[in-house]
């Protein structure tokens, strides 16, 4: 089965409709009613933007248009009528791949085949009994079928070229008022006066699934190449539904060898080809794309393993492992879910909801049955297993229980080093640090176990209300996209957005040598965005307190972000080398005045010329006993009131004396008074 989702996205309630169709680009929905109106409906606000006045006839069931059938010359007069059926003519479509050709549906029971320029029928497809109210074309390059819905109940599948009927679906309880294939998912989209919408399968023509959602009758169906939804026409309004994944079937390995899914052909993009282009964050990349080959199953996602030699399809409930080169097929079977493990030359299969199985080199290694069954797997340093429960993380090895925790789970993602994992949820993601000598100090002394497995396995960093869409390990740098189309990374437990986005993209990976990030969208555009492979490992030093590493990074670092290093390592507690890296007065004033060093503070203060500095300064040196800096600052900052205070309390009268002096020179009168005042002049 195709397992595909599907959403509702739009309900509107209006007279009975008529037709529907989606507009190419915008979030609109045209509806045309029977009572004359047309609507236009956005699917994104959910509102009826605006009703036309336009008044459709009544009699009239469908309008195609042909380039050159009607006359633009000569005013729209009608240049040719076409003969043949003996009975309402219901629907006419043309032939996506031959213009000049159309087909109709006729109450006759017949479906006729007609050219251009001839006014009799090129030949008649019969077989229904009853009328046929609809047809549509397959527009894919490799069948020439037809396919038709009639009064009958029934839906039927054609040949166009050896005419003959190459299937019938059977299930409609009452009239097939509309029939579709979809422009872009392997699906034939049927809808009935039984009130259903019927989802069948293009290739096994199974029926996948029936959607009743109470609007009475089903008039019209219109799906929209490039996009996942799908509009329906009822007695009693319209509705738009998702089916299937919006996330592109693609894959990327650490070279830069893009693997994608159109439909069921496979394709190639090499980043590496584009040369030394040079290239805008954000800005769609000009790659070249080679075809692969198809598929035998209609593939959901894609995944290279962890040294990109194969990669896996997965769909239709089977997988197939290819090698990445040649697309040659390694293995394949049947499957819920695949998963790779961190060791490239092992996987998992979720066989059914209670058995989990693990191969190694092809072979099946072992099968179990997790305690609480499995509803999802994810892979990576330990086995995930989701059920109603939590989430168990399982040994690859002997598959014995590492840790049970109560979290649902919808994505995780390990570190290539193993240590930190991110599990992200519904509502928010948490980062752990996975304590492998607690683990193996637990296996072998047995101490700390329980029946949720070992205690100490990990511990808990941080939790982020934010909602991970895709998401990589750079290091100890977690980059992610959010639900918000924010393109973060976490490090330390700080959020640094990179980029925000104008809509979803996928996660692809990062390349070291580029200092660059690459994302896809649905659409198979690639972009990409820059961050810098330095930074990343400096911040991943630092979170391991590896100075030594930290400091022969920091070279590579361009000056220009040397200072959002040091706000970084600030945030870390390690002030000393914020200051030492920084290069922004303003920052660098602020660290040396936390951490008493009055020489480079004095030094900043100097530079800057600038009062409030000077103040800030002589606080400082007051409070460290360093009166003569103290007085000097004061004077800086031509701090009359705090130069009195200190001579005063120091008692000093040659510095009482110069100032009364310098006071009175200033105006400033009040001190002035009080310094002559003190000294009994
Ligand atoms: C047709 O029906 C729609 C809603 O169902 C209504 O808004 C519109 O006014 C009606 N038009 C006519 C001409 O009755
Ligand atoms: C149908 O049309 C094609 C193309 O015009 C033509 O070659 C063929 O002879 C026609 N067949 C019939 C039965 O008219
Ligand atoms: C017509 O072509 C279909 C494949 O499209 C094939 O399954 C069917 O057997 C053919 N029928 C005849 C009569 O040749
Ligand atoms: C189905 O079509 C027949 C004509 O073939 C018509 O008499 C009947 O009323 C239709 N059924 C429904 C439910 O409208
Ligand atoms: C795998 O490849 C073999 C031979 O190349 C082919 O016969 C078989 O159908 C393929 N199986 C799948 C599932 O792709
Ligand atoms: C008093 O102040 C003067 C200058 O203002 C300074 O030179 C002198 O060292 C100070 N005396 C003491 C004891 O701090």
């Amino acid at each position: 089965p195709l397992r595909l989702d599907i959403k509702r996205r739009l309900t509107a309630r209006s007279d009975r409709v008529k037709s529907v169709d989606l507009h190419p680009t915008e979030p609109w929905m045209l509806a045309s009613l029977y009572n004359g109106s047309v609507c236009v409906w956005n699917h994104e606000t959910q509102v009826r933007s605006s009703d036309s006045g336009l008044l459709i006839q009544d009699s009239m069931r469908s309008l195609v248009l042909f380039s050159d059938l009607w006359d633009w010359e000569k005013k729209w007069s009608c240049s040719q009528v076409f003969e043949g059926h003996t009975h309402y003519v219901m629907q006419i479509v043309i032939n996506p791949k031959d213009n000049n050709q159309f087909a109709s549906a006729s109450l006759d029971r017949t479906i006729k085949v007609w050219q251009l320029g001839s006014s009799s029928p090129n030949f008649t497809l019969e077989g229904h009994e009853k009328g046929v109210n609809c047809i549509d074309y397959y527009s894919g390059g490799d069948k020439p079928y037809l396919i038709s819905g009639a009064d009958d109940r029934q839906v039927k599948i054609w040949d166009y070229q050896n005419k003959t009927c190459v299937q019938t679906l059977e299930g409609h309880a009452q009239n097939v008022s509309c029939v579709s294939f979809h422009p872009e998912l392997p699906i034939i989209i049927t809808g009935s006066e039984d009130g259903t919408v019927r989802i069948w399968h293009s290739s096994t023509y199974r029926l996948e699934s029936t959607l009743n959602y109470g609007m009475e009758r089903v008039w019209c169906v219109c799906g929209l190449r490039g996009s996942n939804n799908v509009a329906l026409g009822y007695d009693e309004g319209s509705i738009i539904i998702k089916v299937g994944r919006e996330e592109p079937a693609m894959s990327m390995d650490t070279n830069g060898k893009i693997i994608w899914a159109k439909h069921s052909e496979i394709q190639q993009a090499n980043l590496k080809a584009m040369g030394d282009a040079e290239i805008k964050d954000g800005e769609r990349l000009p790659l070249a794309v080679k075809d692969m080959g198809s598929c035998e199953i209609y593939p959901q996602t894609i995944q290279h393993n962890p040294n990109g030699r194969f990669v896996v399809v997965c769909g239709d409930g089977e997988y197939i492992i290819y090698t990445a080169m040649a697309l040659r097929n390694k293995s394949f079977g049947s499957a819920q879910e695949f998963v790779w493990a961190h060791d490239s030359s092992e996987y998992a299969i979720r066989e059914s909801n209670s058995i989990v199985k693990i191969f190694k080199n092809f072979k099946e290694k072992k099968s179990f049955k997790p305690d609480f069954g499995a509803e999802g797997i994810y892979g990576g340093f330990l086995l995930g297993v989701r059920s109603v429960n939590g989430l168990a993380f399982y040994d690859w090895e002997n598959t014995e229980l590492i840790r049970r925790i109560e979290i649902q789970p919808k994505h995780i993602f390990w570190s290539d080093s193993g240590e930190l994992v991110c599990i992200a949820t519904e509502e928010s993601f948490f980062i752990l640090r996975y304590l492998a000598d607690k683990v193996a100090a637990s296996q072998e002394n047995n101490e700390g176990v329980t029946e949720d497995g070992i205690e100490d396995a990990f511990e808990v960093q941080g939790e982020i209300q934010e909602i991970v869409k895709t998401g990589l390990w750079v290091g100890d740098c977690f980059i992610y996209t959010s639900s918000v189309n924010r393109l973060n990374y976490y490090v330390g437990g700080e959020i640094v957005t990179i980029a925000h986005l104008d809509r979803t993209m996928y996660l692809l990976g990062y390349i070291p040598k580029d200092d660059r990030l690459y994302l896809g969208d649905k659409e198979l555009n690639i972009v990409s965005y820059s961050l810098l492979v330095s930074v990343l490992e400096y911040q991943t030093a630092v979170m391991r307190r590896d100075f030594g590493m930290a400091d022969k990074v920091l070279p590579t670092i361009p000056k220009e972000q040397r200072t959002r290093v040091a706000h970084f390592l600030e945030k870390q507690g390690f002030k000393q080398q914020a200051l030492a890296v920084s290069t922004d007065p303003e920052h660098r004033f602020e660290l040396a005045l936390q951490l008493g060093e009055l020489k480079i503070a004095y030094q900043l203060a100097v530079e800057a010329e600038s009062e409030q500095k000077w103040k800030q300064l002589a606080e400082l040196a007051i409070s460290k006993c360093q009166f003569g800096l103290a007085q000097e600052c004061l004077h800086h900052a031509q701090d009359y009131g705090g130069l009195l205070l200190l001579a005063t309390a120091s008692g000093n009268a040659t510095m009482v004396g110069k100032l009364a002096e310098g006071a009175e020179r200033d105006g400033k009168n009040n001190v002035a008074f009080m310094t002559y005042f003190l000294q009994g002049k």
